[in-house]
């Protein structure tokens, strides 16, 4: 039986990519999703894997989401937390709604997410979860005091749950991309991206989806049993830990 595999904001962007990868990896993926049913139904549409709509940020979504997924297609066994937002905003004009909004999709959604799934994962003795930070959580960002703290926060999580997991087989993972080719990254201002981010990018380019989905499918394959508690960073070198 293919193993489960759950990502979330997986019909758009760097998640489409992985959801794609992972079901041409051989597994039996589920791709959750927030908000947009028109890219989610095409999405469905184009690679036949199954979406589910429920919002990250609100714990007993998840709670029933994960269980209408499980009753769907099996216990899950991977989970890629890989849903996120941008409220980017200068400090002295952030106000708290663009704060909580991020906290709360892209720090409180670990929780949210992994809590429900975390025991059948110990109980089976097998589990990859994948939690897909950013360099920006790492540097520090101009203009993301709320996503750069959120995305640090993944590292911490990742950390202890790598801990916690690591006699009962599970593996926890971070990924820190740098700028990616999507509309998140393409929503950033063109000349803040051309004259302020692209030249910090050593390899001259935004990396593209695919490129951080590959790591994803190498870090919960049964081959990497052995790395837990990593960060795998795809930033084209812009930023080095
Ligand atoms: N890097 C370096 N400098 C930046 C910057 C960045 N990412 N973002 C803004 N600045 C600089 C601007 O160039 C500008 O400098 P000057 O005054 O010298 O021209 C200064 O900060 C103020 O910027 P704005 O004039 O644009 O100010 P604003 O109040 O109109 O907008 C902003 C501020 C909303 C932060 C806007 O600049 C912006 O969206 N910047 C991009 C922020 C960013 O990098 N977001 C990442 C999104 S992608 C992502 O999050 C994925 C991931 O994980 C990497």
């Amino acid at each position: 039986m293919a193993r489960v595999a759950i990502v979330t904001g997986g019909t758009r962007g760097i998640g489409e990519a992985i959801s794609k990868a992972l079901k041409e990896a051989g597994y039996s993926v589920a791709a959750n999703y927030g908000g947009n049913d028109e890219a989610a139904a095409k999405f469905n549409e184009a690679t036949g894997i199954p979406v589910y709509k429920w919002d990250v940020s609100d714990y007993d979504s998840c709670v029933s989401g994960i269980a209408k997924v499980e009753a769907d297609l099996g216990p899950v066994e991977i989970l890629v937390n890989n849903a996120g937002i941008t409220r980017d905003a200068m400090f002295h004009k952030m106000d708290k709604d663009k704060w909580y909004a991020v906290i709360n999709t892209n720090l409180n959604s670990l929780f949210n997410m992994t809590r429900p799934v975390w025991e059948g994962m110990r109980e089976r003795g097998f589990g990859r979860i994948v939690n897909i930070s950013s360099i920006n959580g790492q540097k520090g960002q101009m203009g993301q005091a709320n996503y750069a703290a959120a995305k640090a926060g993944d590292f911490g999580f990742t950390k202890s749950l790598a801990l916690e997991g690591a006699r009962k087989g599970i593996t926890v993972n971070a990924i820190s991309p740098g700028y990616i080719g999507t509309e998140m990254v393409r929503a950033v201002p063109q000349d803040v991206l051309e004259k302020a981010i692209l030249p910090l990018i050593p390899i001259g380019r935004l990396g593209e989806p695919e490129e951080v989905a590959r790591c994803v499918v190498f870090l919960v394959s049964d081959d990497a049993g052995f790395i837990t508690g990593s960060t795998l960073t795809a930033s084209g070198g812009q930023y080095m830990s």
